[in-house]
C-alpha cells in the first residue's frame, strides 16, 4: 500500500476508534463478505428495518401491521416508539432466506406514508469467521 493511502487509512482508524490496523482490516473484509453474500442472495440472512412514519396518514400503521402478520415467520421482533403526537419510529428485525428478507424490508420502506426507511442487511453470523 502506498504511503498516502496508508496515512489516510490510519486517520480513518483513529477517527473510528479502532485499537489497531488489523481490527480495522478485519472489519472491512467482513463487511465486504456480507455485502457479497447479499449481492448473491444466498442462504439465510438477517436484517433490521428502521421506519419513521406519521400514524395518522395513509393508513400506514394498519398496512405495516398487515405485512408483518402476513410474514410472521420472517419477523423476529418489532419495537415501536411514539416519537411525538404524530410520528412513530419502528424497528423491525427480520431473518430467513435472504431473498425473502430483502423483499420484505424493501416492501415496508416503500409503503406510502413512510417518511424514512433504512435497511441494514446483515448476516446470521455462521458463515463469517
Ligand atoms: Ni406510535
Amino acid at each position: 500500500m502506498d504511503g498516502r493511502l496508508l496515512e489516510d487509512f490510519d486517520r480513518h482508524i483513529r477517527q473510528k476508534g479502532y485499537a489497531n490496523r488489523s481490527e480495522a482490516v478485519r472489519d472491512l473484509v467482513r463487511n465486504r463478505l456480507v455485502e457479497e453474500s447479499w449481492a448473491e442472495e444466498r442462504g439465510k440472512a438477517a436484517a433490521t428495518v428502521t421506519l419513521v412514519y406519521d400514524h395518522h396518514k395513509m393508513d400506514v400503521s394498519r398496512r405495516l401491521m398487515d405485512i408483518q402478520h402476513h410474514h410472521a415467520a420472517s419477523i423476529v421482533s418489532t419495537t415501536h416508539v411514539h416519537l411525538d403526537n404524530d410520528n412513530c419510529l419502528e424497528v423491525v428485525i427480520l431473518r430467513g432466506e435472504a431473498e425473502i428478507v430483502r423483499q420484505l424490508a424493501e416492501e415496508m420502506c416503500a409503503l406510502k406514508g413512510v417518511k424514512h426507511g433504512k435497511i441494514a442487511l446483515t448476516t446470521e453470523g455462521k458463515g463469517l469467521a
